[in-house]
Order: structure tokens, then sequence, then C-alpha cells
């Protein structure tokens, strides 16, 4: 079957009816960044599909403005830690944190594909987003940069940036816990026994104060400024500026928090490493090591010649797209998810930034890794960056979802005009 159609036929078949499920088995709820790509997806052949992902995410914003990293609209026992673990009283029931807010910045990309039939439902969800936006300045942003209070809220659950913040972590009383990912996939490309251990002690920690976010700040086990999330809230306040422009809303609130998070970039510069660094917000040390979260600095347009060295020294020693972890440290393993491996839609991330500063050259190269790897092996949910080995989930909604929008060949000649 032809790749496009292929993709096509995974959204579907990942579509529960208003919501897109990362992958069967695995990942058997809506997730907050995989829906916003799905919308991505979708917007390439069914535009009202794609306003409908991004309804049912925001639909379960609580009340302070968070919008949660984990739906759980029905109950699924091959998933955990579920609803029941999580205990944050929502319904539908949802996790406790949040995800990295890249639902602004698809939103604009899709409203982008036909402004007059998407008005009225960016109108719809502009005022959740904002509340959202709002979310993450008042209560992540106390200390500058984005900070996660667990590792699962950046998205890049078990990437070297966080092992320092975890190293303060105490799993040891976690009690008895099945996992279930481990059951789906080679448990040599899942995070280790000991970090599902500290993941799940925070979460412990999060029921045991209420979900009190600002507590949870404060007093939690775990607090780290991460770049990813940084420079996708960077970007993604940019584009609710223009959202909010178009819609003839006032948006100096938003330009004011862009300000405020764009000159606290300062903060998240290591250099010693001669890249953004992932900080222990606890005690103020950096993590010293280079992440994919540092390289989705050109999404928002803060990249600069020495971390373009950092980029090529990491990119020039793999052959299948940017690795998620840099292959000349020590921490690097090539096939267990965020240390090491490819990530189609991180790549495709990183390439729109690439696009924008009008550096093509750097993404057609991002784009022929990313499509020979799933041209070789299949819609993984990401890839072994050295000989393109399918790893994670297979059928997976976002890797289809870039396919559709940027990294299928059929795609170039819309790019190249844009
Ligand atoms: N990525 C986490 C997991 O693997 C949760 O977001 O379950």
């Amino acid at each position: 079957m032809d790749l496009t159609e292929r993709a096509r036929q995974i959204l579907r078949q990942n579509d529960k009816g208003g919501y897109t499920l990362p992958t069967h088995g695995l990942y058997p709820y809506q997730w907050n960044w995989d829906s916003a790509f799905a919308a991505w997806g979708f917007a390439t052949f069914d535009m009202p599909r794609a306003w409908d992902e991004f309804d049912t995410l925001l639909a379960s914003q609580w009340d302070d403005g968070m919008v949660p990293h984990i739906i759980f609209h029905q109950p699924d026992p091959s998933y955990f830690p579920g609803p029941d673990v999580w205990a944050t009283g929502q319904s539908p029931a949802t996790s406790g944190i949040s995800q990295p807010p890249v639902a602004a910045t698809m939103a604009r990309l899709v409203w982008e594909m036909d402004k007059d039939a998407s008005h009225d439902r960016l109108a719809a969800i502009y005022p959740k987003l904002l509340a959202w936006h709002r979310w993450w300045h008042d209560v992540r942003c106390t200390h500058g940069p984005a900070a996660i209070i667990h590792p699962w809220e950046s998205g890049r659950d078990n990437c070297p940036d966080w092992d320092i913040g975890m190293a303060g972590v105490d799993g040891s009383n976690v009690g008895e816990y099945t996992r279930r990912d481990t059951g789906h996939v080679d448990p040599s490309m899942r995070p280790q026994k000991e970090q599902y251990d500290k993941y799940i002690t925070m979460v412990q920690f999060g029921v045991s104060v209420g979900w009190d976010q600002a507590r949870i700040v404060a007093e939690g086990p775990f607090l780290m400024a991460d770049p990813g999330i940084t420079f996708i809230l960077l970007r993604a306040h940019e584009d609710l500026i223009i959202l909010g422009q178009a819609l003839g809303e006032d948006t100096a609130e938003i330009a004011k928090w862009a300000a405020t998070l764009r000159a606290s970039l300062s903060d998240i510069w290591n250099p010693a490493i001669g890249a953004y660094d992932a900080k222990n917000l606890r005690d103020g040390q950096f993590a010293n090591v280079l992440g994919s979260g540092a390289l989705l600095a050109y999404v928002a347009d803060a990249g600069n010649p020495t971390l373009d060295d950092q980029l090529m020294r990491v990119w020039d020693a793999v052959t299948y797209g940017v690795p998620s972890a840099d292959p000349h440290h020590d921490t690097f393993d090539t096939r267990r998810y965020w240390r090491g491996p490819s990530w189609p839609f991180l790549n495709a991330l990183i390439a729109v930034g690439f696009r924008e500063m009008g550096r093509h050259d750097l993404d057609a190269r991002l784009r022929r890794e990313t499509a020979a790897a799933i041209a070789k092996n299949g819609f993984a949910e990401y890839f072994d960056p050295h000989d393109a080995t399918a790893c994670g989930g297979m059928d997976f909604t976002w890797t289809a979802a870039i396919w559709l929008t940027w990294a299928g060949p059929e795609h170039d000649q819309t790019r190249g005009a844009a």
C-alpha cells in the first residue's frame, strides 16, 4: 500500500471517535501532545476531524487552566498507571500533570491550511488555549524557564536531562505494582524499573497533596527546568498571538509572557556544553548533557552558531534523523526510548524551525532521513538512529501524522511554496 494511504489508515484506525490513541495496546487513552500532532495529520484530509481533536483534548481542561497529559476516556487495564493510581477526581478521569503545550502551534498550522473554514472552530478553542498558556506562565514558569514536576510532563520521559533530578527521588517505598508497557514492547526499548519506581512515587506524592500544583512545585520530589517545554511554550505563545490577532483579540498579555520567557533563556544556557541545558531547580545544577530539548531552540528561533555546532556534532554521528540524546555521551542508549533513538515527530517540529529560518538544507536533510526510516521499517514510535530499527509501538499516530504533513514526498512542493 502507498505510504500516504497507509498513514491515513493508521489515523483512522487509532481514531476512537473525537480523539485518537497514540497506538493501540501501549497507549490506550488520549495523550495531550500526541493529540495535537494527530490534529495536524487529520487536517491534510479531514479538516473538521482535526478540530474535533482539539475540542476533546481541551474539554478536559482543569478549572485552573491545566490541560492534563492523559485523558482516561474509557477504562483500559492494558495501561499502568491508570485513573485509580492518579486519583485526580476529574471527570472524565485524567492524569495530574500536563505535557508540552504544542497545541497552539498545531492549531496555527491547521488554521493556515484553511483559514475561512477554520475561523469558528478556532474561536471556540482560543479561550481554552489562552487559559492553558496562562497556567504555564503562572504555575510552571515561576522560576523563569518552564519547569516540570515529573519527567512525564516533559514528554521525553527518561532522557538523560532528568538523571540528576531523578537521583534525588527515593523510589524505594513505592510498593507493589505491575507495569504494562513492557508487555507490549521490548523492555530494552523502555525506561528501566528503577526509573519507574520513581515515576510512580512522584505520582503518589501528587495524590498525597490532592494535586495542589503550587505545593508540588514548592515541596515535590522533583523540579527541573525543561528546555524542550520552554522552547515549545515560547513558540506556542507567539503562535497564539497570531491566532488571537486573527480573531480580533487583545494579545498584549501573551506578548508579555513570551517576552518574559525569552528573557529567561540565558538561565538555561550552559556554557560548559555550549548549549541550552536542563537545570535542577532544587540546587541550580545543570544536567551537563546535550538533549533533544535543547535542539527545540530552532522552533522558537533561539538557535545560535554555538548550538549549530552541537547540533551537527550529534546529528552527523547517526544516519536517521536527530538523535534524542548525545551519541558521544556515556548515557547514550541507541534503542531505549528517549536516551538515543530518533523520533519522527520531534524531527518534524525541529524542521518547522529550520524552514522558517530559511535553513532549507537542514529541513531537507532531516525530512529525507526521517522518511527513509519510515519507508524502511514502518510507522514506528521511534527508530534506532543508526540502522532505523523500528522501536516502541507500531502504527503510531504522530509518525503517520508527520508523514502526511511533512515527511511524505508529495508535500515537497507545498513546503517549497510556503
Ligand atoms: N509516556 C508515559 C508512558 O510511557 C506516560 O506519558 O506511559
